[in-house]
């Protein structure tokens, strides 16, 4: 089996450059990649890519994620969250191939605190919402066999993450303050490239399995919690810190103005998923401590 994965650099892409290697030959693209262009800022040249390679499954985990920055670069926001996605979508179908795309919470209105299922209505706040949403109509529209994954609060171990943050932030100062007003799931990329494997798979043997799909680590928290988890996982790792997990400040969101605005309720139900695949989605805690193991 041949596989295409674009976005190779990523969070989400590096994982699924692990997770994806028992499948078959991957042919793994980032922007910069000289032997076939994979630049979403190029839709014309996506298409040309997977048309030449042929590949059984795409998968994109290319995007444009400066959720803040996208707000004053629409244009270019929507060329790499919906306009490229849309012809790789297209190229996908013209070859039979299955497409993987990633979406976000971020394409509902945060109201509420009921976790989002696939179906309701959808109402992003943001340019990185509106721009995500489109692409996964698109996505959904051009390629009949697909599987999109809509996630949230994404983390790895490679590159900058929030845990990494507060614990810089909490060897430094004596309290740190953090938002409690917003709900959701942090989800090791890990984890997500993990499922995507067992789902291509699946899809592959099934066609009927091809969908939407909401993919989070189980439970909830709020960014709050979330730093004191972080920080009572450090102390516990024998870390010194001069914050503590007590010294952890609550604030709504309205305390951090940014350009963005942020759902509060970005809890997604995974039941589909789980019933779908036979698949048993690990709580939050579970990934953010391997991470913080690997990383402290
Ligand atoms: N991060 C989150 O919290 C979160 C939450 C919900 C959903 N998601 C979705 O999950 C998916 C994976 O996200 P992630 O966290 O892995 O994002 P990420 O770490 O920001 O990775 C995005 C990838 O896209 C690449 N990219 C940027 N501009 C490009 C261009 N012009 N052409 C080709 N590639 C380009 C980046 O390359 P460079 O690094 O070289 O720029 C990077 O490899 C995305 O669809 C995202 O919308 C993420």
């Amino acid at each position: 089996m041949k596989l295409l994965l674009l976005g190779k650099g990523g969070q989400v892409g590096w994982e699924l450059q692990r997770s994806l290697a028992p499948l078959g030959e991957v042919t793994a693209l980032d922007h910069d990649s000289t032997d076939y262009h994979a630049d979403f800022s190029h839709p014309e040249q996506l298409a040309e890519t997977v048309l030449k390679l042929r590949p059984d499954v795409v998968v994109n985990a290319a995007a444009h994620t400066a959720v803040d920055k996208a707000e004053s670069e629409p244009d270019f926001a929507r060329k790499l969250n919906a306009t490229s996605p849309g012809v790789v979508a297209q190229a996908a179908q013209q070859i039979g191939a299955l497409m993987v795309h990633y979406s976000t919470d971020y394409v509902f209105d945060g109201s509420g605190s009921t976790p989002r299922q696939e179906g309701d209505a959808t109402g992003p706040l943001s340019v990185y919402g509106r721009t995500k949403l489109e692409g996964e109509q698109l996505v959904a529209q051009h390629c009949a066999r697909h599987l999109i994954f809509r996630t949230s609060w994404v983390y790895a171990a490679r590159g900058g993450n929030f845990a990494k943050t507060m614990l810089r932030l909490a060897k430094e100062r004596e309290r740190l303050t953090v938002i409690d007003d917003q709900f959701g799931a942090p989800t090791g990329a890990e984890l997500l490239a993990d499922v995507t494997a067992h789902a291509i798979r699946a899809t592959l043997a099934d066609p009927a399995k091809a969908g939407l799909y909401h993919l989070v680590a189980g439970g909830e928290t709020s960014w709050h919690g979330y730093a004191r988890f972080v920080l009572e996982q450090a102390l516990l790792a024998g870390v010194e810190l001069k914050a503590s997990p007590d010294t952890v400040d609550a604030v709504p969101t309205s305390a951090f103005p940014t350009p963005a605005a942020r759902p509060n309720n970005s809890r997604l139900n995974t039941g589909k998923l789980q019933a779908t695949f036979g698949l048993t989605l690990p709580d939050w805690q579970a990934g953010v401590a391997r991470m913080l193991r690997e990383t402290l």
